[in-house]
């Protein structure tokens, strides 16, 4: 009788360890996080705190929060927002917890000193630098591929958001038909999951019109 109940009691315990497992899933890995969260950097900045107004923090907040959050906005129905919505929609359940567990482990302070926050400052400094470097004389294509290569490329480079990929002839040029006008309106105010500037808040708009530029021209 004994027997019985321990032999029961352990069943059950290992039914339960098994069950949690799966409920959980494995171990989130959260430089495959970084990695995949490259489109997220745009507007929710490297460490999470925004670079924009009106995008939230995601640094430090719960991951289960973060979690829900990404499955709200790729179902397209539970969380209603255009940008995220385009955002999310790519994005596998791996994915999902991947990030959410990268996001989570970052400080929301900025006078901190971790290596995210280093690389937010380098960042900046860099995009500051770009700035001045195109107010010489450097001609548009060089600015143009900077800019590119510091704010465009996260989405660009891959078509990632269903972004025209740089050197995707057919991607482009229905677009540059339009006329540089329509293009730059788009990305100086934003253009449905393409950022205003592309997230570039210290670019000027000789800046964006250079990268647009440099993109139709690699694209024609
Ligand atoms: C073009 C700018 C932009 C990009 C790129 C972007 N987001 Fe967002 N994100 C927003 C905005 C704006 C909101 C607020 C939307 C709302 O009101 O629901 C938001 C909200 C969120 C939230 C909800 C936060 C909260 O406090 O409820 C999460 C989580 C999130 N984004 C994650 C991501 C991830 C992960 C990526 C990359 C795959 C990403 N975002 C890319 C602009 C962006
Ligand atoms: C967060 C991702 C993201 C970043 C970063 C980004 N873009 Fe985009 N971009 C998009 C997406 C997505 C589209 C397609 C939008 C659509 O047609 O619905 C797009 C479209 C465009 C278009 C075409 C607009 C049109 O009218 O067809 C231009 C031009 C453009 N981006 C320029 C830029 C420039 C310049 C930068 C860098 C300064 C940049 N983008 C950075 C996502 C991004």
């Amino acid at each position: 009788m004994k027997t019985v109940f321990r032999v029961g009691l352990a069943l059950l315990m290992l039914f339960h360890a098994a069950a949690h497992a799966q409920m959980s899933g494995p171990a989130p890995d959260v430089g495959a996080g970084q990695r995949r969260a490259a489109v997220c950097f745009a507007c929710h900045n490297l460490n999470g705190v925004a670079r924009i107004p009106g995008v939230p923090n995601l640094a430090g907040q719960q991951r289960d929060y973060l979690e829900s959050a990404l499955h709200a906005y790729r179902d397209g129905q539970t969380r209603q927002n255009p940008t995220m919505n385009a955002m999310a929609k790519p994005l596998s359940d791996r994915d999902i917890s991947n990030i959410a567990a990268y996001f989570s482990l970052q400080s929301r302070t900025s006078n901190g000193s971790n290596a995210s926050q280093m690389a937010q400052v380098s960042d900046q400094t860099q995009q500051a630098a770009m700035v001045r470097v195109s107010a010489t004389t450097e001609d548009t294509l060089t600015v143009g591929k900077r800019v590119f290569g510091s704010s465009c490329f996260a989405c660009h480079a891959s078509g990632a958001a269903g972004a025209p990929k740089m050197g995707d002839h057919a991607a482009w040029s229905a677009r540059i038909a339009q006329g540089n006008a329509t293009l730059l309106q788009h990305a100086l105010h934003g253009f449905n999951a393409m950022p205003p500037k592309g997230g570039c808040t210290t670019c000027s708009n000789d800046d964006i019109q250079a990268a647009i530029a440099y993109m139709s021209a690699m694209s024609r």
